[in-house]
């Protein structure tokens, strides 16, 4: 078949995706070595210079609006700073270098490296609060959740979209003391728990995949991980619904200060708004959703997706890493 003409650039568009799995690769592979260690600020050091190095390399013109921090507290990937080789596109990045980090240095399940990318402009992050309280769930049920409505009422109107009893939902949901109320509101309405101790952007991921363990993801986390949701599920269908959650007066009256609404309640659109999204995330340790990290004698094997919302193709891969070859190729250390 002869391909002519200005289609061609229509018919092989950039998926930037694919380039970002290897962003989120190299900060798997370099955290993941220090697995079990009990050291929460190395695991994520390494990710996070692993994940810059990469990024720089990619051809974009990218802004830093979710990373580690302003620019006086976290040297490398703060909030604002400019990375990738300066070309076009222009484009938003929100980077979570380790989703679970205590995970990750306690060798738990669950840790993932993410990272999102869309139009310059498109993402959203209400980072005035530190906690958002967060409602998530799948294509089928998207329509019908509503944050301000009883969890009771929530758990009917997702079994009824999905045409189960509540008693055959699962809901995943931190596992703090900040949650009793929900807990019980749960129980009661008769829906299974599914509790985690960390890491709620790939909780949010299950939970809006079709035929997982989960059906929804319900409670208060942090505020960057659901703009890195919003961005996942803009991807694969579903909804997330988030509200500020203050953690003091004083946090809710600074907020109020600046203009900000805190009864707001932010969709899927409002975090996530741009036409052109990317995600892509590797298991740090092995979970439900990604394999971890796995290493054999001069390499190791990475288990990432990558997605992307305008085609909503979504991708397992399954990568070996040669660390010989690669230490001829960048400046990552993998050992
Ligand atoms: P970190 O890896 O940055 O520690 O985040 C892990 C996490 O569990 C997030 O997934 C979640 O949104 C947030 O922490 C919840 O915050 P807290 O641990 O303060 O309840």
């Amino acid at each position: 078949m002869e391909i002519v003409g200005p289609n061609i650039s229509q018919t092989i568009e950039r998926n930037i995706a694919m380039e970002l799995v290897r962003v989120t690769e190299a900060a798997a592979m370099s955290s993941a070595r220090h697995m079990g260690r009990g050291d929460k600020n190395l695991v994520d050091q390494e990710a996070v210079t692993a994940m810059r190095y990469v990024l720089g390399h990619i051809a974009m013109d990218g802004i830093v609006v979710i990373g580690e921090g302003e620019k006086d507290e976290a040297p490398m990937l703060y909030v604002g700073e400019r990375i990738g080789d300066g070309s076009q596109p222009y484009v938003d990045i929100a980077v979570d270098p380790i989703d679970g980090t205590s995970l990750c240095a306690k060798g738990l399940p669950g840790a993932i490296s993410a990272v999102a990318l869309s139009e310059r402009g498109t993402m959203h992050c209400p980072a005035q609060f530190y906690y958002m309280d967060k409602i998530v769930t799948g294509p089928e049920a998207a329509e019908y959740i509503d944050i301000n409505a009883p969890v009771s009422m929530n758990l009917k109107s997702i079994a009824a979209a999905k045409r189960r009893k509540v008693s055959e939902l699962t809901v995943v949901v931190l596992d703090r003391p900040r949650h009793e109320k929900l807990l019980q509101q749960i129980r009661s309405a008769g829906a299974r728990v599914k509790l985690i101790t960390d890491g709620d952007v790939a909780a949010a991921i299950e939970a809006t995949m079709p035929d997982r363990e989960v059906d929804a993801l319900m409670g208060i986390g942090g505020t960057p991980e659901a703009v890195l949701s919003a961005a996942a599920i803009r991807c694969l269908g579903g909804a997330i619904q988030c509200k500020a959650w203050p953690r003091t007066d004083e946090e809710r009256k600074k907020a109020e200060d600046e203009g900000a609404d805190v009864d707001k309640v932010y969709r899927t659109e409002d975090l996530a708004s741009g036409e052109e999204i990317f995600f892509a995330a590797t298991g740090v340790s092995s979970s439900v959703l990604l394999k971890g990290v796995r290493y054999f004698r001069g390499g190791a094997t990475t288990n990432s997706v990558a997605m992307r919302n305008k085609s909503g193709t979504i991708r397992w891969i399954e990568s070996w890493h040669n660390f010989e070859r690669l230490d001829k190729l960048s400046d990552i250390d993998l050992h």
